[in-house]
């Protein structure tokens, strides 16, 4: 896939790559399809297994293939899969590589669906999982068993936005012959492209940065062709396709990309610097402030910055919600990466489920607020914060 634009740089690829110009379109037009005529050759790439066939909207679509094009580029990868949501991509990806007996290290700091996914859902299909601990890669090799088949890593966490060593835990799998995947969501191809450092699969959200607009719900898996083979054949069968309009949404999304995440990343960090010198904040996280802990490691992972802020408001939690509720630009909401800023607070949503001493220990203490930063003008946003905090 995507042959032709090897050697085109990032920008481009955002912009052309995967584009179906069916009918001389400039864009790929929404294909409100949900089967296709079922030519000899068509049927010839059923019987070969039907990725990337146009047969059946479940299995493949104009605008899903197009997507598929578009994230392979971006992320220097053979193929993708997409899906309905990002925990269909997660589950999907982890049913079709894992079997009855198999074994993982992810750690507790994971997105909560998926932390939901590895402690509720595998184990009652015989899948264990160890926790470890994300910012020490010789934690997951020490939690590593005769039956461990793949480390499961994120490029940031959320909320407090440990980051991951990723050349470092390639280094603990290839060692020990384990598959690697990342969810890198919350980085975006843009900030970072996990496959050029040697992880086996690339997992999104597409919900969030790619799509960029807070109006769709979709995942998608990115690797070697023979990986994302094995998972076509399960997303077959679990069948957390997307819809071709989300497809569309998507694209049109990816496209812009690369104009959205530097003034996100610009606004980020001017906002988590003004918050650290605010008298009413006790403690900022952002991966471009030298007080962040993992500040060396982000410069070598994700040097072009971040959009997420956390940060902890004197008063704890009824003066971190008093202060949210003050807000008129920036918007109370869960989720994350599109063009307008979301606030929230973990406690009574993200992290709602986790009992308060894990959350505290986790470093998600009373006060802490996550911000996703958004294309605004950063002196407006600045203000709304600062009135608000001053309220
Ligand atoms: C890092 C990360 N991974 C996966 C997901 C799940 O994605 P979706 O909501 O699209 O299923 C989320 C959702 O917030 C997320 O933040």
């Amino acid at each position: 896939m995507a042959d032709d634009d090897t050697n085109t740089r990032f920008a481009t690829k955002a912009v052309h790559s995967g584009t179906q110009h069916i009918g001389d379109a400039v864009n790929t037009p929404i294909f409100q399809s949900s089967t296709y005529k079922l030519t000899d050759e068509r049927y010839a790439g059923w019987a070969a297994g039907a990725q990337h066939t146009l047969l059946y909207a479940r299995m493949s679509s104009v605008n899903s293939d197009a997507v598929a094009q578009k994230l392979t580029a971006m992320e220097c990868g053979e193929d993708a899969e997409t899906f309905a949501s990002g925990m269909a991509a997660i589950a999907t990806t982890m049913v079709a590589l894992l079997s009855q007996g198999d074994h993982i290290v992810a750690s507790a700091d994971v997105y909560g669906g998926t932390y939901g996914l590895l402690t509720e859902e595998l184990p009652r299909f015989g899948i264990s999982t160890t926790m470890a601990d994300m910012r020490d890669p010789a934690s997951y090799e020490a939690a590593i068993q005769p039956n461990t088949k793949l480390l499961y890593i994120e490029t940031l966490t959320n909320p407090v936005l440990k980051v991951c060593d990723i050349a470092a835990m390639v280094d603990v799998a290839k060692r020990n012959n384990l598959l690697i995947i990342i969810d890198n969501t919350f980085a975006s191809p843009w900030g970072c492209q996990p496959l050029t450092m040697g992880v086996d699969l690339v997992i999104h959200s597409t919900t969030k940065y790619l799509g960029g607009h807070s109006d769709l719900i979709g995942g998608a898996v990115i690797g070697s062709k023979e990986l994302i083979a094995q998972i076509f054949k399960r997303k077959a069968h679990f069948g957390g396709s997307p819809d071709p309009h989300a497809c569309y949404l998507l694209e049109r999304g990816m496209r812009t990309l690369d104009v959205r995440m530097p003034r996100i990343c610009e606004n980020a960090a001017t906002i988590a610097q003004r918050l650290e010198s605010h008298p009413a904040i006790e403690r900022v996280y952002h991966t471009q402030l030298e007080s962040h802990p993992d500040y060396e490691v982000a410069q070598r992972t994700i040097p072009k910055g971040s959009g997420m802020v956390g940060f902890v408001v004197k008063g704890g939690d009824a003066a971190a919600l008093k202060f949210m509720r003050g807000l008129n630009i920036i918007y109370e909401a869960t989720s994350l990466g599109g063009v307008e800023s979301l606030i929230e607070c973990p406690f009574n949503s993200s992290h709602g489920a986790v009992p308060e001493d894990v959350r505290v220990a986790a470093g998600v203490v009373p006060g802490f607020v996550r911000m996703s930063i958004g294309i605004e003008d950063v002196d407006d946003l600045w203000a709304d914060i600062e009135q608000a905090l001053s309220s």
